[in-house]
């Protein structure tokens, strides 16, 4: 890990992990982009920085001859300066032009990151990380662009982010900002793209394609950062694959409206930006006002996508994450959404968390309709206080009981929303996102609530403080079950609707933060109609997210599958739930559900009173199981061994750092009449040394990888197999 500047080159070298980042200073000081890719050693020996410099710098002869590049290789790029490729971003000044010739003023490099202010960011102490910031000036607008770049101990990640400050006396506007612009050279072979699509309950999905000459835009218009589409993409080379060639990973660390516009340009030069989508977003910068934009992360693997994965796991678990929940194994939860709906009263919870209790279950939460008059989706929103009709003796009197049955609690909200039959919609109607004159849109028999407002904001927190500063509340469900629809504020004027969006946002991670400064052992989990909101920025706040509502075992697969290529498997809520599937009405094993939960922070949903004698009998074993095994899920490599999507099977492992333990899954997804004999051949084990199964049997790390362990196509669809391997010392 390091930075450096080198004065003769006028080179900025930042070196993280094992890959090499170099930006040249060209005379004029314009800051072109010089090098991204595997770690370069004698950068500025000889003349090994002059192959560095590219020949379209404002102040070049090239590009005063040639006048029309398509594109420069840029760090913040501008259009209307002789670069046709997009711009890093448009900001309108009084003189109504977006013209932008940002040009070196200065840098400054120091020890650790500062924190970013009102977003998240990832975290490092002085000795674990280093920042560059540098400042770029546009003297004719009078605005300072300050780029910044940290590098962290051992891993290939470089965050960073931009700020702008207008030093103009005269107002300027913000039409569009990426976090930030990455530009690589033309490759003969081209480069692919992997994106992450969904939908409801379907999240995730893997999308491979070649970038074609043009602009590609992903991202999301939906104020939540999506199902539709996940903020996080890879750039990689045509021919790698999981285990070999070279692969570059952003993700943006922001949870709202996004978008990422990756340009083939015409000489094949590829440019990629992302940051907050400028639909809907247009932001009034005063004389002297300042704008972050949110962090966005750049992950380098030169050995295929798995090194890329290993990199963003062990990125996340120590520069993401934070808090006690961090390192620390959760409790197994069983939640009544599945098992009750809006259903239940008192006694049930009760019966249903003692007979959880006895097969091992660790927390009872209790999931939407415990408040207002809630007994279907269509009230109560905003009315953060019990319903006695329900619940008697309260939440204090709910939460103690389940206290003395040996139980964790946890409790379900969501707090940025507001039904319109509520007591909060009633004194004030003017609390939700609206445009006068327009039909408020109903989403899930809901609104949003106004979260640009911090007096909305102040609102909804007191109201939960009431909740937990009187209960033994050990862990909060933070659900979000709609899209924006009419974004508009009531407390702003005209001429700032377009900072509406952001500032919903800005809001959103105010609350939570509040929530987690107040509660600082409050187990949150993120969740927005399933994995709605599987972000990095909501990683910051939440160390696990509910992965999806869908919660079959096989469509799980695909879906955890697609989460795992950056988040680790740690944040991925995966419960057992009861067949057949609410969702999809498919009928798996138990077992196999218990298998791709595992795979994730593991529970159940469902009543173990209503599931069959054989069902009920595993709890034990696999909460067992659990323990046993889930330091690996939370610290060990993940392997996506066989790619769901590719064969009738699926199959994954973990595999502890030390290489001396690891977990296999296998999964017949559908049975196959003749099944090839495939074999899970594993990775990342020491192959001079001996596994010794579970059942005893014994076989070298080497041939665990080249011959692999038998996958049998049993005559079910949807079985599983798993192994737990030990070395043998
Ligand atoms: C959507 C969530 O994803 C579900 O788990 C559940 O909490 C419901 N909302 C409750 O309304």
């Amino acid at each position: 890990m390091g930075i450096s500047f080198n004065q003769s080159k006028r080179l900025f070298i930042l070196d993280a992990g094992n890959c090499t980042y170099i930006m040249h200073l060209a005379e004029c000081g314009f800051l072109e982009h010089a090098y991204y890719g595997p770690a370069l050693a004698g950068v500025a020996d000889a003349d090994g920085g002059e192959l560095l410099k590219h020949c379209f710098a404002p102040d070049s002869p090239r590009w005063k001859e040639c006048e029309s590049p398509a594109s420069m290789a840029a760090e913040f790029s501008s259009n209307g300066i002789g670069d046709y490729a997009r711009a890093s971003g448009a900001i309108r000044t009084a003189n109504g032009h977006i013209v932008a010739v940002p040009l070196y003023q200065s840098h400054r490099i120091y020890k650790g990151k500062a924190p970013l202010d009102g977003l998240p960011a990832s975290y490092g102490s002085d000795s674990q990380c280093e920042t560059l910031e540098i400042t770029l000036f546009d003297e004719a607008a009078r605005l300072e662009y300050i780029l910044s770049y940290t590098v962290f101990e051992q891993l290939p990640v470089i965050a960073r982010s931009l700020r702008v400050v207008n030093r103009a006396d005269q107002p300027a506007v913000i039409e569009r900002l990426y976090s930030a612009t990455v530009d690589l050279p033309a490759s003969p072979k081209g480069y692919d793209l992997i994106s992450f699509p969904g939908a409801w309950a379907r999240e995730r999905q893997v999308e491979r394609r070649a970038i074609a000459h043009g602009i590609t835009a992903i991202g999301s218009t939906r104020g939540i950062s999506s199902h539709q589409m996940n903020p996080a993409f890879v750039i990689l080379d045509p021919e790698t694959t999981e285990t070999a060639g070279a692969a570059i990973g952003q993700v943006l660390l922001y949870s709202g409206s996004w978008q990422a516009e990756i340009e083939l340009n015409p000489d094949s030069n590829l440019r990629t930006m992302i940051g907050i989508n400028p639909t809907d977003f247009r932001w009034p910068l005063a004389a002297g006002e300042e704008f972050q934009t949110p962090e966005m992360l750049l992950i380098y693997a030169r050995n295929g996508l798995e090194e890329l994965t290993h990199a963003s796991h062990d990125f996340f678990r120590r520069h993401i994450l934070r808090g006690p929940w961090r390192d620390l194994e959760r409790p197994v939860l069983i939640n009544n959404w599945e098992a009750t709906y809006f259903d239940f009263n008192e006694e049930k919870l009760l019966n249903l968390a003692r007979t959880a209790a006895g097969l091992g279950c660790e927390m009872l939460v209790l999931d939407d309709g415990w408040f207002g008059h809630r007994d279907a989706d269509n009230s109560s929103l905003g009315d953060w206080f019990v319903d006695l009709r329900k619940l008697p003796g309260g939440i204090d009197g709910l939460s103690r009981k389940i206290h003395d049955l040996g139980l964790k609690f946890g409790l379900w909200f969501e707090p940025e929303m507001i039904s319109e039959d509520s007591e909060l919609y009633r004194s004030h109607p003017d609390y939700c996102l609206h445009i006068d004159g327009r039909r408020r849109s109903i989403g899930r028999q809901q609104m949003m609530l106004d979260m640009s407002r911090p007096e909305v904001v102040d609102c909804v927190f007191g109201q939960l403080c009431k909740i937990f500063d009187n209960a033994q509340i050990d862990y909060m469900k933070w659900d979000c079950n709609r899209s924006v629809s009419e974004v508009g504020s009531a407390a702003l004027p005209a001429e700032r609707q377009g900072e509406v969006m952001h500032r919903y946002v800005l809001g959103f991670y105010d609350l939570l933060g509040r929530m987690r400064e107040r509660y600082p052992n409050l187990l949150i989990e993120g969740c927005a109609g399933g994995g709605g909101r599987f972000d990095a920025g909501a990683l910051c706040y939440t160390p696990q997210i509910w992965c999806s509502d869908n919660s079959d075992a096989v469509s799980r697969l695909a879906i955890q599958y697609g989460t795992s290529f950056f988040y680790p498997c740690s944040a991925m809520g995966a419960h057992v739930s009861d067949c057949p599937n609410h969702q999809v009405r498919r009928t798996t094993p138990f077992e196999t559900r218990g298998l791709v939960a595992l795979s994730g922070t593991f529970g159940y949903e469902l009543d173990p009173s209503r599931i069959s004698e054989e069902e009920r009998r595993q709890i034990p074993a696999q909460i067992k199981r659990f323990h046993e095994v889930h330091h690996l899920v939370t610290n060990g490599d993940y392997y996506r061994n066989i790619a769901p999507g590719t064969s009738h099977l699926c199959a994954w492992s973990f595999v502890s750092k030390d290489k001396a333990e690891c977990i296999a899954f296998a999964v017949t997804i559908f049975t196959v009449t003749r099944a090839p004999d495939y074999r899970l051949k594993l990775r990342g084990l020491d192959p001079a040394a001996l596994y010794r199964t579970d059942d005893g049997q014994a076989y070298s790390g080497s041939v665990l990888m080249n011959v692999g362990l038998p996958i049998h196509a049993d005559w079910r669809d949807a079985n599983a197999q798993y192994w737990h391997l030990t070395m043998q010392k």
